[in-house]
């Protein structure tokens, strides 16, 4: 239901007005729109509708209407989706996994800025990001000071809110207004020179304040909405998942019997998708306890772990979870309060905080090469599926840096290991371990050769295991150089063979 009491500023209050009312009103084709949004959380459920169908209406007309478009990350459908159907997007940032939106970027048809997300609102700072002329937040409420109490994502709605010249309020009477408290805002991010150290220490050290600074005088609307967080549901972990978690927790284990990890492991990061989660779940049955989580987003698997107890506390920008744990979760705020905190991106992916909490990295990829080098974004070389995203961020100040995945995608015709990578996300040098469900490869210490082999002999799918061999073999004998071997004419034959075929498996066509 809808909750005037929500907004306590009674300037604002008289700001409220509808979705299309304030499209109408404030927002012109061309313009620069920060939008709140972290996966399926926080993001605005109102204005974007109401604006896809201003650009309809504008197209249907004749007239053109595109804008530009940043969030935090991925979003739900009624932004993304909505904008992208619409062919309204001119320009898009930092992450994206709508289908619909993904379509138009590979087909040409709207720009996109895959970035670090620790990295955008340092950016949008220096200035190299264009004005932002309007700033579209989802918030809790509005205290009687002006000040806003954030919603289930933080993301970069801070940032958004300082730059824009307008912003419109969502107040969405949906999220529990026990969120208020679980945030923790900090606002000692100058740039260059003047930048001083983040003093986070620990995972659940609180560093700022619980609300968002507000100038109400660049208030221009506020609308009230009562709509749920929009996410996809997880696929229950099959057995390859399984599999996956299973190598991972033995890994773990063994770093602790060797003293090279603590009995309750560091803080875990735990990357976006179904296998990460299922890793989560995983942990459910293993033996550690008393755990900590200094992530990107709280899945339903980290939500398991805080419910059973194995894991203390969660520290993230935003909550990904699925449409059933996001209605447990809102039912139930109070009882997490004290166990979650939710942090602008800037500071959930801080590559210097990362750095010194020692965080075990662990995200999904789309294919990495016999030398260990990982591609997570573009699918043959030139799609892009999602982004970076803050696997960046996390893989290259971890203190172990983890990739995991099934060994082959699409039933079997791609293989997740290949000769080459046919685009770069991570660098062999920030990728310690990879794991399949048919084993697990610890690069550390390894030269490029070592590497291949273990890659591999661990890693690969037992039918492309003999082909990959053979490439590596004869890679060994041609070679220009021997420190990386590698067979130039070759290295991206099997991508190649993929889009002409349909398989990487050399059928001989
Ligand atoms: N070639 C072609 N397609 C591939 C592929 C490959 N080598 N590997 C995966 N895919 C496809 C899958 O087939 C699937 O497609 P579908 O949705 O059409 O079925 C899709 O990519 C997702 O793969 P899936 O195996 O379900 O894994 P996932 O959900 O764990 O996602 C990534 C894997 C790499 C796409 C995902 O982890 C990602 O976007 N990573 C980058 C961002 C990131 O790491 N963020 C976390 C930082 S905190």
């Amino acid at each position: 239901m809808i909750n005037h009491k929500r907004i306590g500023c009674e300037k604002l209050r008289a700001k409220v007005m509808s979705a299309e009312e304030a499209v109408s009103t404030f927002i012109a084709s061309g313009n620069t729109i920060g939008m709140s949004g972290f996966t399926g959380s926080g993001y605005p459920k109102a204005v974007p509708l109401a604006l896809a169908a201003k650009i309809e209406a504008e197209h249907a007309a004749g007239n053109p209407f595109r804008v530009s478009v940043w969030t935090g990350a991925s979003t739900g459908p009624e932004l993304d989706g909505a904008l992208a159907r619409a062919n309204g997007v001119e320009f898009r940032l930092p992450y994206n996994s709508d289908p619909i939106a993904r379509d138009k970027i590979n087909r040409g048809e709207m720009n996109y800025f895959d970035m670090h997300l620790s990295q955008v609102a340092p950016v949008a700072w220096q200035g190299f990001l264009g004005p932002l002329d309007v700033a579209v937040i989802e918030i809790v409420g509005i205290h009687e000071d002006g000040s806003l109490i954030p919603s289930s994502s933080v993301g970069n709605n801070k940032t958004w809110l300082d730059r824009a010249s307008r912003i419109i309020l969502e107040v969405n009477s949906w999220q529990n207004p026990a969120l208020e408290g679980m945030h923790d805002i900090y606002y000692g991010t100058a740039l260059p020179p003047n930048r001083v150290p983040i003093p986070l220490i620990r995972a659940d050290d609180r560093i700022g304040q619980t609300t968002f600074r507000c100038d109400p005088e660049k208030v221009v609307a506020v609308i009230e909405t009562d709509s749920p967080d929009r996410n996809l549901p997880f696929t229950p972990p099959d057995e390859v998942a399984k599999r996956i978690a299973n190598h991972l927790l033995d890994f773990f284990a063994h770093e602790v019997k060797r003293g090279r990890l603590p009995e309750n492991l560091l803080p875990l990061q735990s990357g976006v998708g179904n296998i990460a989660n299922a890793v989560l779940s995983g942990l459910l049955d293993g033996p550690f306890e008393n755990m900590t989580a200094y992530t990107e987003v709280i899945q339903d698997g980290m939500l398991d772990l805080l419910d059973c107890g194995k894991l203390r506390m969660a520290s993230a920008t935003a909550f990904s979870l699925s449409p059933d744990a996001a209605v447990a979760l809102n039912a139930n705020m109070e009882r997490y309060r004290d166990k979650m905190i939710l942090r602008p991106q800037e500071i959930s992916n801080h590559p210097e905080v990362i750095r010194r909490l020692g965080c075990l990295a662990m995200n999904g990829l789309i294919e990495a090469d016999i030398y260990g080098n990982v591609n997570s974004t573009h699918v043959m070389g030139s799609r892009i599926q999602n982004g970076i995203g803050g696997s960046g961020d996390f893989a290259r100040n971890a203190y172990v840096s983890i990739f995991v995945t099934p060994s082959t995608a699409k039933g079997g015709k791609i293989s997740a290991i290949v000769p080459q990578v046919s685009h770069v996300d991570h660098i062999n040098q920030d990728v310690q371990v990879i794991v399949t469900e048919h084993g697990l490869a610890d690069l550390r210490g390894l030269s490029p050769k070592q590497k291949a082999a273990v890659i591999i002999e661990n890693c690969a799918h037992p039918d492309f295991r003999p082909a990959l061999a053979d490439y590596f073999r004869r890679a060994k004998e041609h070679s220009y150089g021997l420190h990386s071997p590698s067979l130039l004419d070759e290295a991206l034959s099997w991508h190649q063979r993929f889009v002409k075929t349909g398989t990487m498996h050399d059928t001989g066509a």
